[in-house]
């Protein structure tokens, strides 16, 4: 009888023990990219954004050098996640499209290290 108790109990313990730890993990999981930030934008956002982000009139494609890496973080948010921009309902299906092509191809990356790399293009 003890001896059972003391089963259950030390489950319980390693169950506690083992949610606490794959916790953690997620927290700390870092997602990897195949390409850094800056090899994304140079070979593929640049091609129709311009290597300054100054943008393409000939293939209509938008500057995206004009704002703080916080708008542009919501921008990209906005063209990976749907397509349309969730301040102002404006619709990016054409760039929606582009990304989830992109995205196959490898060109992933993290929206805050790409807002941040974009809002200094202007500048560079
Ligand atoms: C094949 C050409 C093409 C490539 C490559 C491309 N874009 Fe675009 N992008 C467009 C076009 C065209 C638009 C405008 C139409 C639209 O918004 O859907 C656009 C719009 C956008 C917008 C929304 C514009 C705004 O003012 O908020 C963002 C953000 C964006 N692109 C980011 C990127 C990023 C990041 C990459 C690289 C991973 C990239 N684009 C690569 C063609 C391209």
């Amino acid at each position: 009888m003890i001896k059972q108790i003391s089963t259950i109990a030390l489950v319980a313990i390693a169950a506690i023990a083992f949610t606490g730890c794959s916790g953690e993990k997620k927290a700390t999981e870092v997602k990897t990219y195949k390409y850094s930030t800056t090899e994304v934008y140079e070979k593929s956002c640049s091609k129709c954004h311009g290597l300054n982000g100054e943008g393409n009139v000939e293939k209509k494609t938008p500057a995206l050098n004009d704002r703080t890496a916080g708008e542009m973080a919501q921008d990209l948010f906005d063209v990976k996640n749907g397509g349309t921009n969730q301040s102002s309902g404006t619709d990016h299906e054409i760039m929606e499209h582009n990304m989830q092509k992109l995205v196959d191809k490898g060109f992933d990356y993290d929206i805050n290290s790409m807002a941040e790399y974009m809002s200094k293009l202007s500048k560079k």
